[in-house]
């Protein structure tokens, strides 16, 4: 068995130490250019770099809404390594608060305890925690971090049958794999919460589960964007900079864990005029530009922009489809086939991608 990196028990007792949000050394160095906008997200896309890691503020801010599902519970965050995740971090410090049975953590390709994970050995480890005998802090120095006999990979049999005794997974995964890791949970039937890209909701493998209402948005970054630890060059503006974070815009949480949010009605408060909200010229719904905007006197179906998942009561709506344009078949049969144009077009001019809603009738 290969030997994990002798200094890893300094780093969890200095990761202790962190104070929040703070991430370790070199944070600032190494820079890696990207260039581009949203670059970090093109890079993890191209399945070339993941590494960046989430603020211990924004797993707190998610996480505070979904705290009654976590009691006697074992939560598994498999893209974490144990000795920096923020994730790990959280819930071992609410071992107590939440009434947690078990945190299992996986890293990917890392054994030595370095913020920004090289991926460069086939060895990874693990950690196993059972809280500390009812003590509200862990004790860092007991904290065990063991080896894998694989490179941690969420897909290899050992991370698997780690993930069987999983209860609830919360993570932020790699986005370049997010279809693949998102139908692995499906497939074991495991609760989650998990951070990806608005991008992925109309994905071919995703957004069938979410029109089925079997998975939906959480509540959300704040203005849809996060600043997460990295150390790829941010090009955020300076008034969204800060050092030794990115920003990635179009982030969310993904789940299906039941929250309030999601039961709140969206009230509705402009009139249906054929004017405002016209005939989609190769779909059989009408065009609403902005989701407040949504008419409360129409009862056919109508095509919303995306962010309408922000707001999206199943009590309230129904979501058909959405846009050829996004896979064949998604419009449900609201597609008119004599066209070639997939995009909406509304009075000749194609516009951006839609989900097509209906009104639940009471
Ligand atoms: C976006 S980072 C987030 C890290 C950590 N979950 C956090 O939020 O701070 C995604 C992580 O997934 C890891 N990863 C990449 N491919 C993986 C795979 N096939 N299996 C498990 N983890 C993987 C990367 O090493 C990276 O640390």
């Amino acid at each position: 068995m290969a030997k994990v990196c002798a200094s890893f028990f300094p780093a969890v007792r200095s990761f202790a130490k962190q104070t929040r949000n703070q991430p370790y050394k070199a944070m600032s160095q190494n820079k890696t250019t990207t260039g581009g906008k949203n670059a970090a997200l093109h890079q993890a896309k191209k399945g070339k770099n993941d590494e960046f890691y989430t603020q211990l503020t924004d797993i707190e801010n998610e996480l505070v809404h979904y705290k009654s599902f976590f009691r006697g519970k074992t939560v598994l965050c498999n893209c974490d390594d144990p000795r920096i995740s923020n994730f790990f971090k959280y819930f071992a410090l609410s071992f107590n608060i939440l009434g947690l049975k078990r945190i299992i953590t996986t890293c990917y390709k890392n054994n030595c305890p370095d913020l920004f994970s090289r991926n460069d050995t086939e060895q990874a480890v693990y950690l196993i925690y059972d809280g500390n005998d009812g003590k509200s802090m862990p004790d860092w120095d007991k904290v065990d971090v063991k080896p894998l006999h694989g490179n941690g990979d969420f897909r290899s049999a050992e991370c698997i049958e780690l993930l069987k005794q999983a209860d609830i997974v919360v993570t932020n995964p790699p986005f370049s794999l997010f279809r693949e890791y998102v139908a692995q949970l499906v497939a074991y039937n495991k609760k989650f919460l998990i951070i990806g890209h608005q991008n992925a909701i109309t994905y071919k493998e995703i957004f069938p589960l979410i029109k089925d209402n079997k998975i939906w948005l959480g509540y959300g970054f704040k203005g849809g964007a996060g600043h997460f630890i990295s150390n790829y060059e941010d090009i955020a503006s300076a008034s969204n900079h800060i050092a030794g974070m990115i920003r990635v815009s179009g982030v969310h949480w993904f789940t299906n864990l039941e929250h309030k949010r999601r039961h709140e009605e969206l009230i509705l408060y402009k009139r249906y005029n054929p004017e405002e909200y016209p005939k989609y010229d190769n779909y059989d719904a009408i065009n609403v530009d902005k989701v407040n905007e949504i008419p409360c006197d129409y009862d056919g179906v109508m095509g919303v922009p995306i962010t309408f998942l922000d707001k999206y009561n199943p009590e309230q709506f129904e979501i058909l489809g959405a846009t050829e344009s996004e896979g064949k078949g998604f419009s449900n049969g609201l597609f008119n086939k004599d066209f070639t144009i997939t995009q909406p077009l509304v009075r000749g001019t194609r516009i951006y991608k839609r989900i097509f809603i209906r009104k639940i009738q009471p």
